[in-house]
């Protein structure tokens, strides 16, 4: 088995971890043992390219236990926690490419490294590795072999569905994303309060009574807002959208253009999914002493580049936190290294919201075995089918029970004849 990993030395503290989280998934546990007798994935060949973190490493046994053959690299060269990856080598025998603080290199090193396995499923976070197969540098047979693969965000389904679009995308996804069971709740409160997490843990700062200004009102920016405004926080909201961003002044958010916002800011972050949302007449007009950090997918919503030009001085101020110093004295802190803060400072989104997102994953495949052959190259979402079946069973493990249509109810929903 091929793998390039920190240290196997590592991999008891990684069992243990990668145990606790699977006592918050029941879902995918569940999911587990099925897979185990009846084998859905037997003969596929898995590569995936998601966050090395603990509950990734309970998504990839049960791949396993479903008879896939798996492998597995890093969506981004700071989330690898080393002791997982050890674990998946020492204890699971899975192949693992990662290394916390890889260099872009290695990162896609790393990627190609998966492809020695001829997949025919891919698993991507982000679609590096998608777009690294459908590349010129790579064997046009290797892409010919992937019956389907699965996407978990939202940035990756944005760059899927532009391949799709132009006509490049060589074989079908589904969007695990797009399901209502992932984003409604792994966007909204796994990065609402992990992406605070790592902010605090890097910083120690208290939220409470600092102004927030959260830039983006999507899934993941309203768990942020909501989450920070719960600490305490005044809470600014930043948008370009005029709708999402009505519903943040209905949820009682200030909104302002970010411009004004990084006046007052002590803490700006970004989850946009976009570019450059912070640039350099925004560190310009930054008080002294804000904090930045971004929990958007890739490392380009600030414009660092930009802020090393402006800046005199930059040194490490704690573990995660970069000081830059301005040419008027102006000290601004960015958090890790400004890629998804959460993952970068923390330890991502809790395990109980992964379940469902695994649980999502995990269904996909199983649904890809069955019917890849009637797929198109395009982006599909997961059937509905899945996502009501994952919403069912996480209410089980939670021990909620729900109320049932009665026949008569079931009549009146389906018919137009009764009104008043
Ligand atoms: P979304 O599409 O629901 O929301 C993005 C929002 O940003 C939209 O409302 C859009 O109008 C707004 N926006 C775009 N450009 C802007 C700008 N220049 N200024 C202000 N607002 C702007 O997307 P979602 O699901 O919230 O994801 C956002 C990003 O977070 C994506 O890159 C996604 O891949 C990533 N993500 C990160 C996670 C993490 O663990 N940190 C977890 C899930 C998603």
């Amino acid at each position: 088995m091929n793998y390039d990993i920190k240290t196997t030395e590592l991999a008891s503290v990684g069992k243990q971890r990668i145990d606790w989280a699977n006592r918050f998934m029941p879902v995918l546990d569940s999911i587990r043992a099925r897979f185990e007798d009846e084998q859905p994935l037997n003969g596929l060949r898995v590569a995936a390219c998601l966050h090395v973190t603990t509950e990734t490493a309970n998504l990839m046994k049960t791949l396993k236990a479903g008879g896939a053959e798996a492998v597995l690299c890093a969506s981004n060269p700071l989330s690898t926690q080393d002791d997982v990856a050890a674990s998946l080598v020492v204890d699971e025998a899975i192949g693992v490419f990662a290394i916390n603080g890889e260099d872009t290199e290695t990162y896609y090193k790393h990627i190609d490294a998966t492809l020695d396995l001829q997949p025919t499923i891919t698993m991507d976070d982000g679609a590096d590795l998608v777009s690294r197969l459908h590349s010129e540098e790579t064997n046009p047979a290797l892409v010919e072999q992937v019956v389907a693969g699965t996407e978990e965000t939202t940035t990756g389904v944005i760059r899927l569905k532009s391949m799709a679009a132009e006509g490049v995308l060589k074989y079908p996804i589904i969007a695990v994303n797009d399901a209502r069971t992932k984003h409604f709740f792994d966007n909204r409160y796994g990065t609402g309060q992990s992406t605070l997490d790592g902010i605090i843990r890097a910083t120690n700062l208290l939220i409470a009574g600092t102004t927030v200004v959260v830039a983006g009102y999507g899934w993941c920016g309203r768990g942020v807002a909501s989450r920070a405004r719960g600490l305490g926080a005044n809470v600014i909201v930043t948008e370009v959208n005029a709708l999402k961003a009505l519903e943040a002044v209905m949820d009682g958010f200030r909104v302002i253009p970010m411009q004004k916002a990084v006046q007052e800011a002590d803490l700006v972050i970004t989850l946009t999914g976009d570019i450059h949302v912070l640039r350099k007449e925004h560190f310009e007009a930054m008080k002294d002493g804000a904090i930045i950090a971004n929990s958007g997918h890739f490392n380009v919503e600030i414009d660092i580049p930009v802020l090393e030009k402006l800046s005199v001085d930059k040194q490490l101020a704690r573990p995660y936190v970069d000081m830059y110093t301005l040419e008027d004295g102006r000290k601004l802190y960015l958090v890790g290294e400004g890629r998804l803060v959460n993952l970068a400072a923390a330890e991502g989104h809790p395990a109980s919201v992964m379940d469902m997102s695994f649980a999502n994953q995990a269904l996909s495949l199983e649904y890809i075995a069955k019917n890849h052959d009637q797929f198109e190259n395009r982006v599909y979402d997961v059937p509905e089918s899945i996502d009501e079946m994952v919403a069912e069973l996480k209410l089980q493990a939670f021990g909620v029970e729900i109320d049932t249509l009665t026949d008569e109810q079931v009549k009146y929903l389906n018919s137009w004849e009764m009104g008043t």
